[in-house]
């Protein structure tokens, strides 16, 4: 059966001879529909699409893989939905809910359906964490990998789905290969009463390690789970069973390969190392901005939020004074938690006579394509998350990148024309860059991985089909940390608080500390959601990134500032906001908080205590937060952190860590800045300069045997 593409030029027109509907009263949709038919018509994976679907036809998986742009995300789904095996829905994961909220729009105005709850003739939807924009006639859902994760538990045949896609997969994330494990599990179990496709897609040419790995099964003995392998990087042309698989199992997976359009792309180095890239990136964009005619937009890679809001407030400053001849500059920013009205923007040209500049994190290197970019100005670096085995702490920590995050990066500059890419590191540096940039399974605690695979029944994690094993002193310790976290019994099998852990949409950490609250004994349930709330959303206080900002905000903030600590002042802001119901934003405004990020806070905190419900079904509820439930909150947070991510002063007036015995400070943006007491709680060690503690609260060490003592 082909896939009609929804043309239907020859019909409209002979509506217009007859006494039919006139174009004119299309529906608004209907015509975005149709223009945007013609630019789906020109992505590299169209000519592709009969391939695509007789391939599934034919196979149970296809491993797609092809450059960023080619039409992957948004096309292989619609090409699916009309194939006789598709009588579900089709989940697209994706490993940032920025993407997975701007593919379902952008497939959702392809399609000419509204998007997700808004309609129940809606065919596209989402589903990111705390945000579920779906409706019952929902057929494509784009949702982030932790997402169908979640769906699992509950529904582990995935009963529901006709066709899973999981997209970029070559981004390598702890979900990702979580996902493809739990996937090859199901498909080898039987359990499944109707066929469930399963398409692999990924940027980079690694499709034969992928092949390889749905084709050979899984082991059954423990020793065999090293035994999965990594493929060389041979490109495969065209459409090929695969060869690797034995008779027995030979056409189970299928591969393709769509050649992506790229034009030439100079590429300039610097001659010395820099030490000031922000400095750099700054003068790099406004030469490039003056000197290089329109158009063509400039795509900056940075390393994370609060960098790339500094540049883009010194970039703006610059292009406010530029003489008038010259074109406008719209800067906009790009990371993963960006909200979602702002994400919009970066995918609409710019206005006449203006030139854009997004500054992005290593998300706009294949997971978002934006359009229009011809210059692309590369940092080299990354902030990658890094797990510290003899630490035992994950930190976020500013990293060079790999070459071939480096080459990625190049590409997004010749896209839609020859383009300039300019590297604010020497070509030396260059070369010492590593090939690949180590999957996060590598790297990460494994904590939540683990829970999430014992919650599925798997009881022995070391025979589970790993893409890449993990390393087994890392799988070690962390079952050690689930255990001593309460979530695991003697024997390792889950228990009934790490079935409610897993369940729930955090961390195993913060969900313990969630279910911590819900204890009789604690009860402060809804004021440990509210400060979980806030660590889930981006940053709620505006950035203050000079003295004198930050002297501004300090009283600003004075009523809400707590004592105790950051957690407590956190608490403070939230219930301050909630109860004011006459003007929010105004609030937010003279108290120097994001307005955005209070209502993301308040619509948190909603579904958190919905899902909560069971867990403690009548929390008390406080206008105040009286000392001994200020003192429960935060035993809550060192029973979630157990050992970890505290810190006690030492007779030289430093703070060393509990596990590590580290030197830490306390990190300028937190309300103990400059104090010293007993010992402190954090939420998170963070390394920049040097090793800081982020969110924090003073505590008594006495506290600690109360906590540790009960189970
Ligand atoms: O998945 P892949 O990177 O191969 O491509 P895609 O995400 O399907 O994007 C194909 C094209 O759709 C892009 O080049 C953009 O022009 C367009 N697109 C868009 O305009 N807005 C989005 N949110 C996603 C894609």
């Amino acid at each position: 059966m082909e896939n009609k593409p929804p043309t239907d030029v020859s019909n409209s027109k002979k509506r217009k001879r007859s006494d039919g509907p006139k174009p004119q009263s299309q529906s608004p949709l209907a015509i975005k529909k149709q223009k945007l038919l013609v630019s789906r018509q020109n992505l590299p994976i169209w000519s592709r699409q009969k391939d695509i679907r007789e391939s599934l036809r034919q196979h149970s998986i296809l491993v797609l893989s092809g450059e960023t742009g080619s039409g992957k995300s948004t096309q292989v789904p619609q090409f699916l939905l009309t194939e006789p095996w598709c009588t579900g829905k089709i989940a697209v994961t994706q490993p940032r809910r920025v993407a997975a909220i701007s593919l379902a729009r952008r497939v959702a105005e392809e399609m000419g359906s509204p998007l997700g709850a808004s309609s129940p003739a809606s065919k596209v939807g989402y589903s990111v964490r705390f945000d579920d924009n779906t409706s019952a006639g929902t057929r494509i859902k784009y949702l982030t990998e932790g997402m169908l994760l979640q769906e699992m538990l509950r529904d582990g045949a995935l009963s529901q789905y006709s066709c899973v896609v999981v997209d970029e997969v070559h981004e390598r994330s702890v979900d990702v290969d979580l996902l493809l494990g739990f996937l090859k599990q199901l498909l080898e179990s039987g359990k499944r009463k109707k066929p469930l496709k399963i398409v692999v897609m990924s940027a980079t040419a690694d499709v034969e390690s992928l092949s390889r790995f749905f084709s050979t099964p899984t082991p059954k003995s423990e020793e065999t789970s090293n035994g999965t392998v990594h493929g060389d990087d041979e490109e495969f042309q065209g459409f090929s069973d695969d060869e690797q698989s034995t008779p027995a199992e030979k056409s189970q997976v299928s591969t393709c390969r769509v050649e992506g359009r790229q034009y030439p792309v100079k590429l300039h180095y610097i001659d010395k190392p820099t030490e000031d890239v922000v400095d750099a990136a700054l003068q790099r964009i406004m030469h490039l901005h003056c000197k290089e005619p329109m158009p063509g937009d400039i795509l900056v890679f940075m390393t994370g939020q609060e960098i790339i809001h500094g540049l883009q407030k010194l970039v703006e400053e610059l292009a406010g004074n530029l003489p008038p001849e010259y074109p406008r500059l719209l800067v906009l920013p790009l990371f993963a938690a960006l909200p979602q009205a702002a994400q919009q923007r970066i995918f609409e040209r710019a206005p006449p006579n203006t030139r854009k500049v997004i500054l992005s994190t290593n998300i706009a290197e294949t997971s978002v394509t934006v359009p229009g970019v011809r210059y692309v100005v590369d940092t080299g670096k990354a902030k990658i998350k890094q797990y510290r085995n003899r630490l035992g702490l994950e930190s976020l920590l500013v990293k060079p990148i790999s070459k071939s995050s480096a080459d990625q990066r190049k590409g997004r500059a010749g896209r839609e024309a020859a383009g300039q890419c300019f590297r604010l590191y020497t070509q030396q540096s260059y070369e010492e860059l590593e090939k690949d940039t180590k999957p996060e399974i590598l790297r990460c605690d494994l904590s939540n991985a683990v829970l999430k695979m014992k919650a599925r029944g798997v009881d022995d994690v070391f025979s589970f089909p790993f893409l890449t094993p993990p390393n087994r002193e890392a799988m070690e310790k962390s079952l050690l940390q689930l255990l001593l976290l309460g979530t695991l019994n003697e024997d390792g099998k889950i228990n009934d608080i790490g079935r409610k852990v897993a369940r729930l949409p955090l961390t195993p950490t913060l969900g313990r500390i969630v279910l911590e609250a819900a204890r009789p004994e604690r009860d402060c349930l809804l004021e440990v959601i509210d400060i979980i709330a806030c660590l889930s959303v981006e940053n709620i206080f505006l950035p203050t990134d000079t003295e004198e900002a930050r002297e501004k905000a300090l009283e600003a903030r004075s009523q809400l500032h707590r004592r105790q600590g950051d957690h407590l002042t956190l608490l403070a802001a939230v219930q301050a906001y909630a109860a004011e119901t006459s003007d929010r934003k105004r609030w937010a405004t003279t108290h120097l908080i994001s307005h955005r990020a209070m209502q993301n806070v308040l619509n948190v905190r909603k579904q958190l205590t919905t899902q909560c419900k069971s867990l403690l079904p009548n929390p008390t509820v406080r206008s105040t937060v009286d000392e001994d439930t200020q003192e429960n909150i935060l035993k809550c947070f060192l029973k979630g952190y157990h050992g970890n991510n505290i810190a006690r002063l030492c007779p030289d007036k430093t703070y060393k860590t509990f596990a590590g015995n580290q030197t830490v400070a306390i990190h300028p943006s937190s309300v103990l800045f400059g104090r010293k007491v007993e010992a402190v709680v954090y939420n998170e060690f963070v390394f920049t300069t040097k090793a800081y503690a982020r969110g924090v609260s003073a505590i008594q060490l006495k506290w600690l045997e109360d906590v540790w003592g009960s189970s």
